[in-house]
Formats: C-alpha cells, structure tokens, sequence
C-alpha cells in the first residue's frame, strides 16, 4: 500500500500550462456564439426518460407469503413492496460493504509493516466487516418475514448497485494510499448511517415495530463504524503531514 501522496508532474490542471489554457477558454467564446445543436444533450435524456420502463419491479403478490402475501394487491400490499424494495437495497449495499471490507482488509494484511492509526488492526476492521454480514443476515431474515425473496435484485437494489461500483472500482485501485482507501469507507459509512436510519422511519411508518428496533441496534453499530472511520481518516491525515520532514528553508 503506497503510504501518502506524493509531488510528481501532475499537468492535469489548468494553471500548468497558461498558453494552452488561454486558448481553451478563447474556443469557450466561439461555441457561445454558435447555433445550438437541433437536439441539445438534455432533450435527449428527456426523450429517453418519457420512453423508458422502469429500473427493475417487485415479484407480483401472487408469488409471496408472510406479511405481504396476505395483503395482496392492497393499498397496505402496494405500500409493503416500498418497504421490501429498500430491504432489499440495504441487503444489497451491505452485501457490498463486506466486499469493501475485504479488499480493505487484503491490503492491510498485505501492508504488515504499516504504521497504522490509532486503534486501527486487522482485528479491528474485521469486526466491521463481520457487523455487515450480520447485517445482511437480519436483512435477508426481513424480507423473508415479510413474505419476500431475499434473492430477488429490487429496483432499489439495482440503483445502488451501480452507485456502489464506483467505490468498489476505488477500493481496488492498487495504487491509493491507506488515506484515500479510508475515504472511501468513510462515504459508504455515512450512506450506511443514513440509510437504516430511513429503513427505521419507513419500518415504524408501516407499523413493523419489532423491525425497527432490530434497524436501531444496526444504526447503533454503523455510527460506530462511521466515527471508527473517521477517526482512522484523521489521524492517517495527521500522521502524513507530521512524518513530511521540515525544509530548512521554511524556518
Ligand atoms: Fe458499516
């Protein structure tokens, strides 16, 4: 694991290369001055989504049992398969979480000699890691007291799928930092601590109250993780700018 950044000859920015750059902006005017496309690129996306299906549907009543199967096509049926699409997302992005955690924790293990912040071990991050299957596994027991297929892909579920491969793609990026790794823990935490604590409020709303509770013990582990995260974040931060040796010259 590269252990911080380092000064190279980046010339991505715009200051890099004040000639280029002028010239760039001067073709910024030509284009205002020129006729629009007869299809600009927003209309087209409107077009696509009044023609488009929606992403994925829930299995129709007739194929479930439990809570949902017993009340059907109803206003409370049509109102449980909101709840069972968001079950079915978290299950998902926690599902995923567990892949994070052990691309995470392959580099740790991979790192030995690593000074790593804080309390921060491979024991340490595996409990999160084991806090997220067990996650999954109260999910899965959910939707399946509800009546559902905890191996159906929800239309929620396929949404968060494709936000969380971005973060998968930047778990195993080979050459990120122990920063930049935790970076990207840190956004999947506060999207855990945010999401049961909507999958709580919808819960109670539906009058699943044992549920819910059950969520409030998750929520309880995720904020833990969330300021776990952090911190870890923190001090790799501080421990970067501490281990850069001071120039003479600054003094
Ligand atoms: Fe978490």
């Amino acid at each position: 694991m590269q252990d911080r950044i380092k000064l190279g000859a980046n010339r991505t920015g715009i200051a890099s290369s004040p000639m280029h750059s002028e010239a760039m902006l001067s073709g910024l005017d030509l284009q205002e001055g020129s006729p629009h496309p007869a299809i600009g690129a927003a209309d087209l996306r409107a077009s696509y989504r009044d023609e488009a299906e929606p992403v994925g549907s829930m299995p129709p009543p007739n194929t479930l049992r439990g809570v949902v199967g017993a009340v059907g096509e109803s206003l409370k049926g049509r109102r449980m398969h909101i709840l069972l699409d968001k079950l079915g997302e978290r299950a998902a992005y926690e599902r995923s979480g567990v892949r994070l955690y052990d691309a995470f924790l392959q580099r740790l293990s991979a790192a030995v000699d690593a000074a790593l912040p804080g309390d921060m071990s491979i024991e340490t991050v595996q409990a999160i890691r084991n806090d997220e299957v067990a996650h999954f596994t109260l999910l899965v027991e959910a939707i399946e007291k509800l009546g559902g297929d905890a191996t159906v892909q929800t239309p929620c579920a396929d949404m968060t799928a494709v936000a969380g491969m971005g973060l998968i793609q930047a778990m195993n990026e080979a050459r990120a930092t122990l920063a930049q790794s935790l970076q990207v823990l840190m956004t999947a935490e506060l999207v855990d601590v945010a999401s049961w604590e909507l999958l709580i409020s919808l819960a109670t709303q539906l009058d699943q109250d044992e549920l819910a509770r059950r969520f409030a013990v998750a929520l309880d582990h995720e904020n833990m993780h969330l300021e776990r995260v952090r911190g870890w974040l923190e001090l790799a931060l501080e421990n970067d700018v501490a281990l850069l040796a001071p120039d003479p010259d600054d003094a």
